[in-house]
């Protein structure tokens, strides 16, 4: 009995590792282990055996049965991490694509208004954030203590030092530099003490400044209006507002026809119709007195935008932290 208890043994353990697929250690698992098997009818067979030998032959037969149930687990075990890893390597798996990043929605925007102004005629420059008070105020003509300071809540660098409250002090730097004619725009990064759904600390702006012979408010609006119709869309209105800012003269704020009502007045213009979009105007004279230009040869017209606020309205964004809070789910949506 002894003899027949390793054989079946020693042929179990040969037949689990001789297996070479997951199917062939079961049909040998059936063979030894089965209700069936080879280790039953052993069992069965101790029962036939006189009581004294049935001790130690019944014992002999558990631990060989115990040996072939291990040797089972640890072939199954061995073969199925194989098939993982080649399923891993499955080669006829769709490849998974790498994730491809674009430009953000705020430096598309800019490019775009700055691409329709290009075609219009005007280069592109860019200036200094941290600028000082004489460009970002004296030269555009606020006087020190003029209550339109209070217009831009300032961050102070020191007394005399800022970060710019508008990109309106490259046309003062510009104009220093280059003798007229000058048609540029000034995309960049403003900064003001300012904080809710529609303002942030750090916001962008694009100014604009042409100086030339004989411009008048006339071609004013006419950049204007044909930007509003390249951005926006090719029958948008706008309308000019009577407004003050210390560098233009006249100066006016420009609207577009609400993007969402077509004018009809709706929750986004708030009733009227219509959606605030830039400040512009004019150059004051005053300003070419500061940088050399003759106001007797040489008018010229300015405006200024902010980028958010184009962007919001363009796509019917309602809170301007979306731009900055490098969420994916906001960004991949442009
Ligand atoms: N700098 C002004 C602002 O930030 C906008 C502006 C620019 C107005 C140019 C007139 C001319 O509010």
């Amino acid at each position: 009995m002894i003899d027949r208890i390793e054989e079946a043994r020693a042929a179990a353990l040969a037949a689990f590792a001789a297996a070479s697929s997951l199917a062939g250690l079961e049909e040998a698992r059936i063979e030894y282990l089965g209700q069936k098997g080879r280790f039953h009818d052993l069992m069965k067979a101790l029962g036939a055996l006189n009581p004294q030998e049935r001790p130690r032959a019944g014992a002999a037969a558990n631990r060989a049965r115990g040996q072939a149930a291990q040797a089972y687990e640890a072939a199954r075990g061995a073969l199925e991490k194989a098939a993982a890893r080649v399923e891993w390597l499955d080669v006829t798996l769709p490849g998974r694509r790498p994730v491809l990043g674009h430009r953000h929605i705020l430096s598309r925007t800019a490019a775009e208004i700055c691409a329709i102004f290009g075609r219009l005629g005007f280069s592109i420059v860019e200036g200094p954030e941290v600028e000082t008070d004489y460009y970002n105020f004296e030269a555009l003509n606020f006087p020190r203590d003029h209550p339109a300071r209070d217009m831009q809540d300032t961050l102070f660098v020191s007394s005399d030092i800022l970060l710019r409250t508008h990109t309106s002090p490259m046309q003062v730097r510009i104009m220093e530099k280059s003798p007229p004619p000058v048609w540029v725009v000034v995309p960049g990064k403003t900064y003001r003490r300012d904080s809710d759904v529609s303002h942030s600390p750090m916001f962008h702006q694009v100014e604009g400044l042409a100086v030339d012979q004989g411009l008048t408010f006339a071609d004013l609006k006419g950049v204007l209006t044909a930007f509003a119709t390249a951005m926006f869309s090719p029958d948008t209105q706008i309308r000019l507002r009577p407004s003050f800012f210390p560098f233009t003269e006249p100066s006016a704020e420009v609207d577009i026809a609400c993007v969402l009502c077509r004018g009809r007045g709706c929750r986004l213009c708030k009733g009227t119709g219509w959606l605030e979009i830039l400040g512009s105007g004019m150059v004051d004279p005053a300003v070419y007195g500061f940088v050399g230009y003759d106001p007797a040869r040489v008018s010229g017209f300015a405006f200024g935008m902010g980028i958010e606020r184009v962007a919001m309205l363009k796509y019917g964004l309602e809170d301007i932290r979306l731009f900055y809070e490098s969420d994916l789910r906001f960004l991949t949506q442009f």
